[in-house]
């Protein structure tokens, strides 16, 4: 069943666009992530979905009723209020209430029955992994991780329909947000709920969500599960964006192209032609032997388990690669060294380049 669906969604602000015709599905107890820049129109859109904002465009409706559309053709429109639209949000500042202890502050959009459970407050604390001793506590008496979970256990507490869920870790430092990012999407499938979060953190993105969208120009621009949109971006501005990304001037032959790089294959064919080479730094692999592509490195940052190379090529090109921090130990800046790419690239055709370097080169391995 689809638990949100969204369809041609627009809002602009003055005369400023925010979303333009945004389309979105959701199917129940999935969780779909969006990824966006700061000021892309992430909260808008989660905003819109609760009912804080209406949209001027295009329509919203959650368990296949409308929660804001059009009605008619007069330019009136349907508006359900927030409260009745069975939404936990979990907002950017997630603040929770500093006055109240922790079990209260769960129940606290519940009505006056359900502000006395007290077992339904530590159920939820069950849920979100933290112990039920924590609900007489007052919220800064937990770490951000913890009030964290306590957010979410509060959007979780009238059994909402949807949770939405506004860049929920960006408060915590690194080490403390893999193992909320997990517990949280631990909870949410536990309680089966339909799930929507925004964020502009690419790995909380693709680690979380069952698929991946990216907003970019009010629009959802691509949606798909993690690996097809770090594999398979749909142009080279995704691919920047989602991840790092090398990208270099080639020459398709329809299986293969012919890159600095050697000549490659290709994860899918593309017309024949100049186009745009997109490898992933962790798919350029060396060679000790010196076979391959010929390049010499020039900067190493070792980071422990992983370091990322800058590598120059013969014809001048940089590449980034990234490489297990181990081998990193035995090279040095200046060392001679042999390229070779595992795995198949992604091309984007460029069309407006009539002349390239790399014609010529022999045939497809
Ligand atoms: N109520 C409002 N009135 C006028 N402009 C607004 C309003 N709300 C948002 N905007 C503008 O809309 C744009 C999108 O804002 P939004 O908060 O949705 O971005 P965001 O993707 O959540 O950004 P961030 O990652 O920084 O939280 C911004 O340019 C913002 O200034
Ligand atoms: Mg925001």
């Amino acid at each position: 069943m689809v638990a949100l669906s969204i369809n041609g969604l627009s809002k602009s602000f003055g005369q400023v666009p925010v979303l333009d015709a945004l389309d979105l599905e959701i199917e129940q107890g999935s969780l779909v992530a969006i990824l966006g820049a700061s000021g892309g129109g992430k909260t808008t859109l989660l905003r819109l979905i609760c009912g804080f904002e209406r949209a001027d465009h295009g329509s919203i409706a959650i368990a296949g009723a409308a929660m804001d559309a059009p009605l008619g053709n007069g330019g009136r429109r349907l508006h359900v209020r927030p409260e009745r639209r069975r939404i936990g949000y979990v907002a950017q500042d997630g603040a929770l209430f500093p006055h109240l202890a922790v079990g209260a502050n769960i129940l606290f959009g519940l009505d006056r029955a359900g502000r006395r459970d007290v077992a339904r407050a530590e159920a939820l604390l069950d849920l979100v992994g933290l112990p039920t001793a924590y609900a007489s506590r007052l919220p800064q008496t937990l770490s951000g991780g913890e009030q964290q979970r306590v957010a979410l256990a509060r959007a979780l507490a009238p059994a909402p329909r949807l949770v939405l869920l506004d860049e929920p870790f960006s408060a915590l430092d690194a080490s403390l947000r893999t193992g909320t990012r997990q517990a949280v999407a631990e909870a949410l499938a536990r309680a089966g709920a339909t799930a929507l979060l925004v964020t502009h953190d690419q790995s909380e993105a693709l680690s979380m969500g069952d698929r991946v969208g990216v907003l970019r120009e009010g629009r959802l621009v691509q949606l798909a599960a993690p690996a097809v949109l770090y594999r398979r971006p749909i142009d080279a501005d995704l691919a920047r964006f989602v991840g790092e990304a090398v990208l270099l001037d080639g020459l398709a032959d329809g299986a293969c192209v012919a890159c600095a790089l050697g000549r490659l294959a290709l994860a899918h064919a593309v017309a024949p032609g100049p186009v745009e080479v997109m490898i992933r730094p962790e798919q350029i692999r060396l060679r000790p032997d010196g076979a391959g592509c010929a390049a010499s490195v020039e900067t190493i940052a070792y980071y422990g388990h992983d370091a990322g190379l800058t590598l120059r090529l013969s014809d001048g090109a940089r590449v980034a690669a990234r490489i297990d921090g181990a081998t990193a130990l035995g090279l040095a800046a200046g060392a001679a060294i042999g390229l070779e790419v595992q795995g198949a690239v992604v091309a984007f055709p460029v069309a407006d380049r009539h002349s390239n370097p790399i014609a010529g080169a022999p045939p497809c391995p």
